[in-house]
């Protein structure tokens, strides 16, 4: 997933150093020995990727506009440009570890200017609980804050178990991205500040409730951690003294355009009480948001209705102001039993979060009990906030915008309960390969035409890898979704079809995986064109470009044990997004939309993906029984 920056990535004259995650890190040794021995990111061959581009463009634009991009490309290759740029890239990638990572984490997240909620942010639902009373839900919060304290326990002590892809090892790097750190607004660019590893340890995580926030430290002096029953105690108490429901919604202007929410922090900050409130959150471990009830809704709408509030928080009257988006990650436990999280996606694409899901829920099946010494502890600190003038026109803008956001997100959770990976497995295909082959299928059933789609593919075999894009309409996807349409053909020709579109899809992703897919290739030549050339060629200039660009469909897969699924924004207002968990009896997905655009419905899109996987395992199993 790659969110609405991509756009900026293609504005030009942004490029200039930013402040890196990375600079203030000590990675522990054994992780660093690890890392060191990871291979670095190769720049693919340059006529490589443009006859894949231009294989790319086939299904998605017409003739006469391959035909001139074809004239481009010959252009770009022959007239030398090409060749020097390439050169560029490969100097670049000889003196830096990744010669793509600072460009793509300043062009993919921290130039872009649209709001971190809906736009980038993608959120994680996690299974709906059932909590008796408010001690439930407290109970259930210490139990996952002490869970995550124990993965952190992993981090610090340098005992994470290192992460394989197709048996090679992959970069652990985003694992010390994601705690302590958090976003900073700038009036025209973002920086990610990380606290984790500096000179002096973070001790306390955040939790809001009811718009206020606290610091609840979690170590004692002596350095051990606060025992469940501990946090327990401590959470009662910060719920006892936030009861009142009338506090500004600070945290909703996190929310904003980043421009905006640029300013009106700078604005905050002005005053010293607010700098310290606002220093301590950046700085906590992680933050916990203990939300309001929301309305009720049927069983069937749940899910849905619970991605929406990892996204949004629900709008001004709900829980949006229960956030503080620019937080790297933040938890989040409703009193009626909601449960998952949102993140920054700056620091960290989608699997490593997962992982850190997956260790929490097991630990958190855990029995034993640790008896907590009774001696009292402080109560958390309230972070104060003085609310000037300035300040709370800034939240009035803030609320209303976010109430727009809310009011334009259209998502459909599909819990899609047929079959999971086993189908495809069984029939000796690829379970992801076949989804995006589903979804290939339902858009054109749905538009009668393909569209440029993307799938997030991990760099992590390469030292600070993070994703290219697999591009999933190819021509043999084309021929098969066409083949489906098409009464006059048999089941056996769509099925040798579909197989041959599958087959190509898991080539494109061992390329991608491999350092070999096209669009981060085509970035980096074209971010170097800004940087070294006087006119942006005019291969990265004409309509097949911004065509291949518009990614109408944005999805990925992200995996996990857990029985959840993450969910994210479209990249474009005519787009969907679409993340998918598949698990071996079912598969999660989560489709967003934007009201806005009267062509797109996520609901009706999910129905069709629900319909196109049924259509293509009948498919399996029709031309199975017919050769027995
Ligand atoms: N026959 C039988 N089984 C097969 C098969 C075949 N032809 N092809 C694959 N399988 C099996 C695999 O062995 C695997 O088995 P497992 O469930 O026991 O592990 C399973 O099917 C899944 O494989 P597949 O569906 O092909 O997908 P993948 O796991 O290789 O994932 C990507 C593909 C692209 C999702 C993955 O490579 C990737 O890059 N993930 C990261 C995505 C990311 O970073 N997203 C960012 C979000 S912010």
């Amino acid at each position: 997933m790659l969110g609405v920056f991509v756009k900026a990535a293609l504005r030009p004259g942004l490029v200039k150093p930013c402040r890196l995650v990375r600079s203030v890190i000590q990675i522990p040794e054994r992780t660093l020995v690890h890392q060191e021995g990871l291979p670095k990111l190769p720049v693919p061959p340059l006529k490589q990727t443009f006859e894949r581009y231009l294989a790319a463009l086939e299904p998605i634009v017409s003739e006469e506009e391959l035909e001139h991009t074809r004239q481009l490309v010959q252009e770009f290759l022959n007239g030398g440009v090409g060749e020097r740029l390439q050169k560029g890239l490969e100097r670049r990638a000889r003196k830096t570890d990744n010669w793509l990572s600072e460009w793509w984490m300043q062009s993919a997240y921290l130039d872009c200017r649209m709001p971190l909620a809906v736009y980038t942010s993608p959120g994680v639902v996690l299974p709906r609980m059932h909590f008796h009373d408010r001690q439930g839900q407290m109970r259930f919060a210490a139990k996952l804050i002490a869970g995550v304290l124990a993965f952190k326990k992993m981090i610090d002590t340098d005992t994470l178990p290192i992460e394989y892809l197709s048996e090679k090892p992959l970069c652990m790097d985003q694992y010390y991205q994601i705690l302590s750190s958090c976003r900073i607004p700038g009036p025209k660019r973002d920086t990610v500040v990380n606290h984790s590893l500096g000179k002096i340890p973070i001790t306390h995580i955040t939790v809001v409730h009811n718009f206020q926030f606290f610091v609840l430290d979690v170590y004692h002096s002596d350095g051990t951690l606060l025992t469940e029953d501990q946090i327990y105690m401590q959470l009662e108490k910060i719920w006892n003294s936030s009861l009142q429901t009338n506090k500004e919604p600070i945290g909703i202007l996190t929310s904003q355009h980043r421009n905006t929410w640029g300013k009106a922090y700078n604005n905050l900050i002005k005053d010293k009480t607010n700098k310290e409130s606002v220093r301590a959150i950046q700085k906590s471990i992680f933050t916990v948001c203990l939300d309001a009830p929301m309305p009720r809704v049927s069983d069937e709408l749940y899910p849905s209705r619970v991605a929406a509030q990892m996204l949004h928080g629900g709008g001004a009257r709900w829980n949006s102001g229960n956030r503080w988006f620019d937080k790297t990650i933040q938890f989040i436990v409703g009193e009626d039993g909601t449960c998952g999280l949102v993140y920054e996606h700056a620091p960290a694409e989608g699997p490593p979060i997962v992982f850190l899901i997956d260790f929490v829920v097991k630990y958190m099946r855990r029995t034993e009990i640790v008896r907590s010494p009774m001696f009292p502890l402080p109560m958390p600190l309230k972070l104060r906030f003085n609310i000037t003038p300035e300040v709370k026109r800034d939240i009035e803008r803030a609320k209303q915008n976010m109430n727009m956001m809310v009011h334009d997100l259209d998502v459909k959770v599909l819990m899609f309960s047929h079959f999971g990976k086993n189908v495809p497995k069984q029939h000796k295909l690829s379970p992801d390969a076949f989804v995006q082959m589903a979804l290939q299928l339902a858009y054109f059933r749905m538009y009668n035409m393909c569209c440029a789609s993307c799938e997030s593919a991990s760099l992590r075999m390469f030292k600070y890898g993070r994703t290219d894009a697999i591009r999933a309409t190819t021509m043999d996807s084309f021929t098969f979704v066409q083949a489906m349409q098409d009464p006059a053909k048999q089941n056996a020709e769509r099925l040798a079809l579909l197989r041959g579109a599958i087959q190509t899809h898991k080539e494109h992703t061992y390329n991608a995986i491999y350092g070999q897919a096209i669009d981060r290739h085509l970035l980096g030549l074209r971010l170097l064109s800004i940087e070294e050339l006087t006119s942006m060629p005019e291969i990265f200039m004409d309509t097949s470009f911004a065509v291949a660009h518009h990614y109408n469909l944005s999805t990925s897969q992200v995996g996990s044990k857990t029985d959840c699924v993450m969910c994210f924004g479209p990249m474009v207002p005519d787009g969907y997004g679409v993340c998918y968990n598949p698990m071996d009896e079912h598969i999660n997905i989560a489709i967003t939309a934007f009201n806005s655009c009267e062509e797109t419905h996520a609901a009706k899109f999910a129905q069709a993906v629900e319909d196109a996987l049924l259509d293509m395992r009948a498919l399996l199993e029709d031309t199975a029984t017919a050769k027995q």
